[in-house]
Parts: structure tokens; sequence; C-alpha cells
């Protein structure tokens, strides 16, 4: 199963998860780069304020071959209940990707993360094979690798279906 995971993270968390899936698939990884929101407390402020109004920033990534890959997995921390912007602003230049389409994310644990998932699901040209979420608290505790194995298992065990 080829893999490519595509993933924004402000301060670190959703990379974390990015890297251990990355690990565990043996996947290669794209990191979506976004200046605007990178610093201390006026980056976080003006990230809400923007995700709030849905205003889209630059963002810069690595060219990938979408037929190169079987799978593709989104990774992105919630913004205001929503998938990040830099994460927004990526599906909606409608990139090529292939049918197979996984989504994780993670949340400080103030909203429920479906709504982010379902915001994924509407931007995204196939449906969400599944999802896999996680507290930023999980994260800075170390406690995912349980749930990373059970979800790439659950990947795996679809290829070739
Ligand atoms: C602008 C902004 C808005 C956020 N909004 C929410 C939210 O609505 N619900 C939530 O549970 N966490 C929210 N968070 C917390 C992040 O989702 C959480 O800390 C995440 O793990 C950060 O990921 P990162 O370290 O990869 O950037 C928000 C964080 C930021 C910067």
């Amino acid at each position: 199963m080829r893999t490519l995971i595509i993933y924004y993270s402000r301060t670190g968390t959703t990379a974390t998860i990015a890297s251990a899936l990355a690990n565990r698939l043996d996947a290669d990884k794209r990191e979506i780069g976004c200046d605007r929101y990178t610093g201390g407390l006026l980056r976080y402020l003006q990230a809400g304020y923007d995700s709030v109004r849905g205003n889209l920033p630059e963002i810069e990534m690595a060219e990938f071959a979408a037929e190169q890959y079987d799978l593709v997995l989104i990774g992105t921390p919630v913004w205001t209940s929503h998938p990040a912007l830099p994460v927004r602003a990526l599906l909606a230049r409608k990139p090529d990707l292939p049918a197979r389409v996984a989504v994780f994310l993670t949340h400080g644990g103030h909203s429920p993360p479906q709504t982010c998932i379902d915001e994924l699901a509407a931007m995204l040209p196939v449906p969400v094979e599944a999802s896999l979420t996680f507290s930023s608290a999980q994260v800075s505790a170390g406690k995912f690798t349980d749930d990373i194995d059970g979800f790439a298992s659950e990947l795996e065990s679809r290829t070739g279906q």
C-alpha cells in the first residue's frame, strides 16, 4: 500500500501523529507550510479570527503525484471547530487525490471532532474511508501508539478489496 500523509501542524501535535503514522505505514509525508500563523499569541489570535471568517491563507507544499499513491491521509488540527485553515486552503484548490482518502485530527478537547471530520468529508472528492482523532493531551502524554496501530491495520486490511 503506497501511502502519502499530507498534514498541517502549527505547534507540533498533528506533526507527531503524522510522523507516527508515517513510521507505521512506511508512508511519504508532505507538510503544508503556512507562515501566517507561525508564532505566539498574536498569530494564535489571527488564526482564530481568520478561521471563524473562513479567510483562506497562502500556503506552500511540495508537489505530489496522486497516481503514485493508493491512499492519502490528511491530518489537521481543529480550529474553531473547523479543519485548520491551511488544510482548508489546500482542499479548496481541489488537488488530485487517489480513490482512497482517510483523515486524522488533533484537538484541544473543547469541541466535538466529528464536526471537523464532516467538514473535511464535504470538501473531498471521495468518501472518507476512515478517521482517527486525538486530543492534544493524549498526544503530549504519548498515548497514541495503540490507536495508530489499529487504524493502520484497518487501512491495510482493506487493500486490494
Ligand atoms: C486558532 C485555534 C483554534 C482552535 N480551536 C479549537 C476548537 O474549536 N476545538 C478544540 O478542541 N481545539 C481547538 N484548538 C486546539 C487545537 O486543535 C489543538 O491544540 C491541536 O492539537 C493543535 O495541533 P498542532 O499542534 O498540530 O497545531 C484550536 C487551536 C487554535 C490554534
